[in-house]
């Protein structure tokens, strides 16, 4: 299934309860959620008590994105702050595959992501046990980033990866994402679209509906 995942490091912070809901009125269908520890990424951006305090407002997905590092010391308390998805970074893990078990033992789904230079290797055994795969097409750390055109191989690449071995593995794609490379993106395999400057820089319910619109399956 094809899903709009809204990355709420562009929001308008003043107003983040009433951006949040109004992107599940839009049907948006997940939440997109940065967490920065200064340490893996350079910038620092929010954590549990601002998680915490959106969940009440959408029943949406909240797909939690980990740029931090040994993200295993705190599965346990995004989980509780209402994580459904969590995904760690292959880099950030001294042992991802314990990681990953972490995280499915907590009964969410799980996500591993790469950074740009990062090999599709890294992931290739564990791919039977990840629900998702989020190719990186900016260096994390920031939102409003320009795409980095080679990582459309990577995407390529990747759901070739996930066809040969039979599995549904979702891919979803973060950074530099915008109304006009959003079909290039999903023509090369990727079905999960997280935006940010792209959803909520002017229009937000507008760019909701344009987004939803190119992504509609056919
Ligand atoms: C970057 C974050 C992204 C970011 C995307 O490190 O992981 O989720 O918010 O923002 P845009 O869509 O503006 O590149
Ligand atoms: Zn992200």
């Amino acid at each position: 299934m094809n899903c709009l995942s809204p990355s709420i490091l562009s929001a308008d912070f003043a107003n983040l309860g009433d951006q949040v809901r109004l992107l599940d009125e839009c049907g948006a269908q997940y939440v997109h959620i940065d967490v920065m520890d200064g340490s893996f990424v350079p910038s620092i951006s929010f954590g549990f008590p601002i998680i915490k305090s959106i969940r009440g407002l959408t029943d949406r997905i909240f797909d939690v994105h980990l740029m931090i590092d040994e993200p295993i010391r705190y599965i346990d308390e995004f989980v509780a702050c209402g994580a459904d998805l969590i995904t760690v970074h292959a880099e950030s893990c001294a042992h991802l595959d314990r990681t990953i078990q972490a995280i499915r033992d907590k009964g969410i789904l799980c996500g591993v992501a790469l950074n740009p230079a990062t090999p599709l290797s890294a992931i290739e055994y564990v791919l039977p046990n990840i629900d998702m795969v989020l190719i990186m097409t900016v260096n994390p750390g920031f939102g409003g980033q320009k795409f980095i055109p080679y990582t459309l191989d990577k995407v390529r690449d990747l759901k070739r990866m996930i066809d040969k071995k039979g599995l549904k593995t979702d891919i979803e794609v973060d950074g530099g994402i915008n109304l006009e490379n959003v079909e290039r993106v999903m023509d090369a395999g990727a079905n999960i679209i997280v935006a940010g400057s792209a959803v909520f820089h002017g229009d937000i319910s507008e760019n909701v509906s344009c987004f939803l619109e190119k992504m509609r399956e056919v």
